[in-house]
């Protein structure tokens, strides 16, 4: 495969469809200092598009680098993080050369963020009803009782019992899972084109969680909102993902449609993931593999070599292009799992 095609072909698997899409990540990549001469690469050419109203599944495993990409999509990576080139296209725009002030413009409004540990996102000291009241006041500008009006209305699409009277309790008097959905309401009050939920209800109960993830889908499609959905847990994406990307060290080593991805799974490292979850011993026994190398960086070759089980020499000399295997289903390795 020569140069040109694998470039045009990393440009389609960002895309997920022919049409312009709503956000396109290009070439994204972010350093932290180490201490050494050369600092860290934490994010080593993301590319992903996402298109509008489409839910991605954004995996991999803790350090895998998904806040990191979360919050440079935002144009924020994590101090002393620094975004060392790439572009982020959204609506037209560039965001990475936006200004501060546009940028805190667009945040709320047309791109806004669920993180878990919703206390630390609520102010304690104001009632939620008015938290979620001055989203809408500032960004989108309404009056303070059409404002309220709006907060009473996304608190009940939240599912929150006796929201009249939620609008006026404090943080520290709501559930952890009460406190997430009031976060979900004021991400999505300004009904924004673009919501990223990074991990939003880890620390939750596992029933809580389900009900949270269900009711967050569907309120993403009900307000038009695209959305990139962060997990390390790769089966909870298989309930609402259009679309799948796996992260290993910083790189996508693979992207595909759900139904691809959960039943044609071709990368080593997507294979360890969901033998994870498999009632299969063989898929278990073939694909897991001892977590001694977890933290070693390569600095040359597949990433993933040194965990890999199929690993050959030309895996650790050179970097595997993401090559599509599949329709829309694209692949980070030389010697990709084919299923009979
Ligand atoms: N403050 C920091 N200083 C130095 N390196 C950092 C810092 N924060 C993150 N990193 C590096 O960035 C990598 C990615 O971190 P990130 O928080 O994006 O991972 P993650 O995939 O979100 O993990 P988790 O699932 O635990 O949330 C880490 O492995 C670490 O090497
Ligand atoms: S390129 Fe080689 S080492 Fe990397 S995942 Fe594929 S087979 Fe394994
Ligand atoms: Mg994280």
């Amino acid at each position: 495969m020569g140069a040109a095609e694998v470039i045009s072909n990393t440009r389609n698997a960002s895309a997920g469809g022919d049409k312009p899409p709503l956000i396109d990540i290009r070439n994204l990549r972010v350093t932290f200092p180490s201490g050494g001469a050369e600092p860290k690469a934490v994010l080593k050419g993301i590319d992903l598009a996402v298109q509008p109203g489409e839910i991605v599944g954004l995996v991999g495993e803790s350090g895998a680098g998904k806040t990191t990409l979360a919050r440079s999509i935002l144009g924020l990576p994590p101090s002393p993080g620094r975004i060392a080139g790439g572009e982020v296209h959204f609506e037209g725009r560039q965001i990475l050369s936006l200004s501060e002030s546009e940028l805190r413009r667009l945040r709320g409004r047309r791109l806004s963020v669920v993180v878990p540990n919703p206390r630390a996102e609520l102010n304690p000291l104001l009632k939620v009803g008015d938290q979620i009241a001055s989203m809408a006041k500032i960004h989108l500008g309404v009056a303070g009782k059409e404002a309220r009006r709006m907060a009473l209305e996304i608190l009940r699409e939240v599912q929150i019992p006796d929201p009249e009277r939620r609008m006026d309790a404090y943080p520290h008097e709501l559930s952890g899972g009460m406190a997430q959905r009031v976060v979900i309401a004021m991400a999505l009050i300004c009904s924004p084109a673009f919501v990223i939920s990074d991990d939003a209800t880890s620390g939750l109960d596992v029933t809580v969680q389900a009900q949270i993830l269900a009711l967050l889908a569907k309120l993403a499609a009900e307000h038009g909102s695209a959305m990139l959905f962060i997990s390390r847990d790769v089966g909870i994406t298989a309930h609402f993902c259009d679309r799948i990307a796996v992260l290993f060290s910083g790189e996508i080593v693979e992207i595909a449609p759900r139904e691809p991805l959960f039943l044609e799974p071709a990368h080593p490292y997507t294979l360890m993931l969901l033998a994870a979850f498999s009632h299969s011993p063989k898929l278990r026994d073939s694909w897991t593999v001892p977590d001694t190398d977890r933290r070693r960086e390569r600095s040359a070759g597949c990433q993933y070599a040194d965990r890999c089980p199929i690993a050959q020499p030309v895996c650790r000399t050179l970097r595997p292009p993401l090559a599509e295997i599949g329709p829309g289903h694209f692949v980070r390795c030389y010697f990709p799992v084919r299923h009979a």
